[in-house]
């Protein structure tokens, strides 16, 4: 399988990019800044490549889709992994940082939705003539979070964009069934990753306490059930919640 894991030169999605890879799978490491970090994750596993592109910028995001599909053929799971907060209470929140949030979080998965179906969808039009009945062609797995579900304080914007990316996915999953491609949300837990650790002390304290089971999520565990939700058929639409926060 090819594998596309956005935001995948650090936190959740190298962890995602190191479990597809582990698995023998191909796999696109993707980044905006971080090259170095990307290019190292590249050497960790047997067949794999870095790539950068703003999810926000549409024109970016089709140029490095088309790349994959001319080198490998095709792409088979698109994990919309990348994201990013902007905390600050709403009244405090600028027009700006708003926009940034949302284009990145939500507009960068529609954008590599959009990006990606004619990859996914090709390769089994060209060799079948059409998508045979009952055979997956693709998985789209966007990462929400429980933010999204609730709303977190100082978290307007991230709040926003979590709970649109799972109205996104509800309505990819009804529209692309069709074409036999499932499309999920999981909600990590709160992690220990660079976004994680960036929140203030207060903020990481909450997270713990709200945990039943007090303790942070780890992103290698989110990977596993990512790759094998990936392998699964006949899951569709689903929000799979894996935090313990709970009150
Ligand atoms: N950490 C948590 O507690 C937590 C909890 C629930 C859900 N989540 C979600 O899990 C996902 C991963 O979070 P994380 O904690 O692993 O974050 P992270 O460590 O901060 O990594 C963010 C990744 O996103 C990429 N990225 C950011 N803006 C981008 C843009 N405009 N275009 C392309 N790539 C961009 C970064 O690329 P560069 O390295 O090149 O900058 C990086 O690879 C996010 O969607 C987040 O909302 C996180």
């Amino acid at each position: 399988m090819v594998c596309l894991i956005t935001g995948s030169s650090r936190g959740l999605g190298k962890a995602v990019a190191l479990a597809f890879g582990k698995k023998g799978h191909r796999v696109v490491i993707h980044y905006k800044e971080r090259k170095e970090e990307a290019e190292e994750v590249v050497l960790q596993i047997r067949e794999s490549m870095a790539l950068k592109a703003d999810v926000g910028n549409f024109n970016e995001v089709k140029t490095l889709v088309d790349e994959v599909a001319a080198k490998w053929g095709g792409i088979d799971v698109l994990v919309n992994n990348a994201g990013i907060t902007k905390e600050a209470l709403l009244l405090k929140t600028s027009e700006r940082d708003f926009d940034e949030v949302m284009e990145t979080n939500l507009k960068g998965a529609f954008n590599f939705i959009r990006a990606v179906l004619p990859s996914m969808l090709t390769p089994h039009f060209e060799k079948k003539g059409e998508v045979l009945k009952g055979r997956i062609t693709g998985h789209i797995i966007n990462i929400s979070s429980i933010a999204g579900l609730k709303g977190k304080s100082g978290l307007s914007a991230y709040s926003a964009s979590k709970a649109a990316l799972i109205g996104l996915t509800m309505c990819a999953a009804r529209e692309l069934s069709v074409h036999n491609i499932m499309v999920n949300a999981v909600l990590p837990g709160y992690m220990m990753t660079d976004m994680g650790t960036a929140s203030t002390g207060a903020a990481k304290e909450k997270a713990l306490q709200e945990s039943v089971v007090k303790n942070y999520s780890d992103p290698n565990n989110v990977a596993e059930f990512i790759c094998y939700l990936s392998g699964t058929s006949g899951t569709t639409g689903q929000v799979f919640n894996l935090d313990s926060r709970m009150l």
